[in-house]
């Protein structure tokens, strides 16, 4: 079925959405949910590396984040009272299944059974991802990502999850921002487990594909017709700088290191020969075997995409230094393998707290891009949203205007690409709360809601106000 735009509700005035467009707030379990030693939960990767002198700004961990695991009934009532209608969360995979491999934990499975009940009760759609980024430290001290069995292992995990939450959830995101899982975390080293070896990334980014296609798999065969599963990307919008050869062929490697090592697989079956012969110098992808790309390569009910900034290179001159930023934090080595010539540029004009450009054209083209490749799968922006440095008024209030603008032009765009025939069901804005950013700590505040973190007292900023009442309407004011 194809949702066609709810026009008659557009008006010079507003921007109608279609009916039952999900207007949701998206967290991940580490970044929120604190609570690391209880209920036999065991360390992530995340836990190791935050807990590495010289990892995270200022040393912070995600010991405590927002302590939503033990606040989530007062959360959920939040975003009742705020009228959103769906929460897309993550499940912490050692709160779950605490050595990687072997049996569930049952205080880890209730604890998502309770939040979802909690959510099924206020009438907020849960929507699940599976896998945002923590990896159970075991599993890293026996390969992590570029080890082939990491893939079967997520699988066998997924299928404990789907067991638990199947009678609850229908829409299920296996992984989040492989991009990052694999390249920040074992290219860059900027994320977790902070490995830099490029092989080792463009290893982890095949067995990314696969788990996401042995989970897909998992789901359906625990949950046969009833569940509605997508991947969660961060498909990057490339620009070439300038018009010149240099310049598209710098924005072609990274459109194929960002986006279609993973599109390739998921959606076509195949890796791209540019991106094999780009990287053949580092590897010749011995580590993918027959029948692979198959296995990563299911059919989806929907694709997730993530936007905050277009990403803007330039053929770097010889002799030029590589380019070791990306937008995610300082590191001697590149999340970019074998495309040491290219540069990365930031857009003229306003930037957001992360020093990252805001171009809201970019999420109509990334929307239409996908309704190209993926022709007939229902689209979902899981996350989109801005980091600012929000200061309370003399009143304790939040006010913060640049928040909003930034996710109406946003919606705004969302809305031309529904227009130009994209089938957009939903839109997440990250996030809920104030959490704790990766790399950066808790000084980049994305929240919709503040969180005061010596008291944990949540504060709804005046975007919570205003999104919650769109959400609640449906309906974009001009
Ligand atoms: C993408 C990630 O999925 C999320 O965890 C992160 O906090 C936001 N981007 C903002 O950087």
């Amino acid at each position: 079925m194809t949702l066609s735009p709810d026009t008659t509700a557009d008006t010079a005035a507003s921007l109608g959405f279609p009916s039952g467009f999900l207007w949701g707030a998206a967290t991940a379990a580490y970044q929120v949910e604190g609570a690391v030693r209880e209920g036999g939960r065991t360390p992530s990767i995340w836990d190791t590396f935050s807990h590495t002198p010289g990892k995270v700004a200022e040393d912070q961990t995600g010991d405590v984040a927002c302590d939503h695991y033990h606040r989530y009934r007062d959360d959920v009532a939040l975003m009742a009272e705020l009228g959103l209608g769906a929460y897309r969360f993550s499940v912490s995979w050692p709160r779950v299944q605490p050595n990687g491999r072997g049996p569930a934990s049952q205080p880890g499975l209730d604890f998502y059974r309770s939040l979802t009940d909690e959510l099924l009760a206020a009438g907020i759609t849960p929507v699940v991802t599976l896998y945002h980024w923590d990896l159970p430290q075991e599993l890293e001290d026996a390969g992590g990502w570029p080890s082939r069995d990491t893939a079967p292992r997520f699988a066998d995990y997924t299928g404990l999850v789907a067991e638990a939450l199947g009678d609850r959830v229908e829409l299920w995101t296996t992984l989040n921002e492989p991009w990052c899982s694999a390249f920040l975390g074992y290219g860059s080293g900027v994320h977790a487990p902070g490995r830099t070896d490029p092989v080792d990334a463009l290893r982890a980014a095949h067995h990314l594909n696969l788990a996401h296609g042995l989970a897909t798999q998992a789901l359906r065969s625990a949950l046969p017709g009833r569940a509605r599963v997508s991947v969660s990307l961060n498909a990057a919008v490339v620009r070439a700088r300038t018009d010149s050869a240099a310049d598209r062929d710098a924005a072609r490697r990274i459109d194929a290191l960002a986006t279609r090592v993973f599109t390739g697989p998921m959606l076509h079956g195949r890796y791209d020969e540019d991106l094999l012969a780009d990287t053949a110098g580092l590897t010749d992808w011995s580590f993918v075997r027959d029948g692979d790309t198959d296995t990563a390569h299911q059919p989806l009910d929907g694709i997730c995409l993530n936007y905050y900034t277009p990403t803007v290179v330039s053929a770097a001159p010889e002799g030029t230094e590589p380019e070791r930023r990306d937008g995610h934090g300082a590191s001697a080595h590149s999340p970019w393998p074998a495309a040491d010539r290219v540069s990365f540029h930031q857009l003229p004009g306003k930037r957001t707290a992360m020093g990252w450009s805001i171009d809201p054209r970019g999420l109509t083209e990334l929307l239409l891009r996908f309704r190209y490749e993926a022709p007939g799968t229902p689209l979902y922006v899981s996350e989109n949203g801005a980091a600012y440095p929000d200061t309370a008024d003399a009143d304790g209030t939040f006010h913060d205007p640049d928040r909003i603008a930034y996710v109406r032009s946003h919606l705004q765009a969302v809305h031309r690409a529904i227009r130009e025939g994209a089938d957009v069901r939903g839109y997440f804005v990250w996030s809920l709360l104030d959490n704790f950013e990766w790399a950066w700590g808790y000084d980049k505040r994305f929240g919709i809601v503040h969180v005061d973190y010596a008291s944990q007292r949540r504060t709804p900023k005046s975007s919570a106000a205003w999104y919650g009442r769109l959400a609640s309407s449906g309906v974009l004011p001009q």
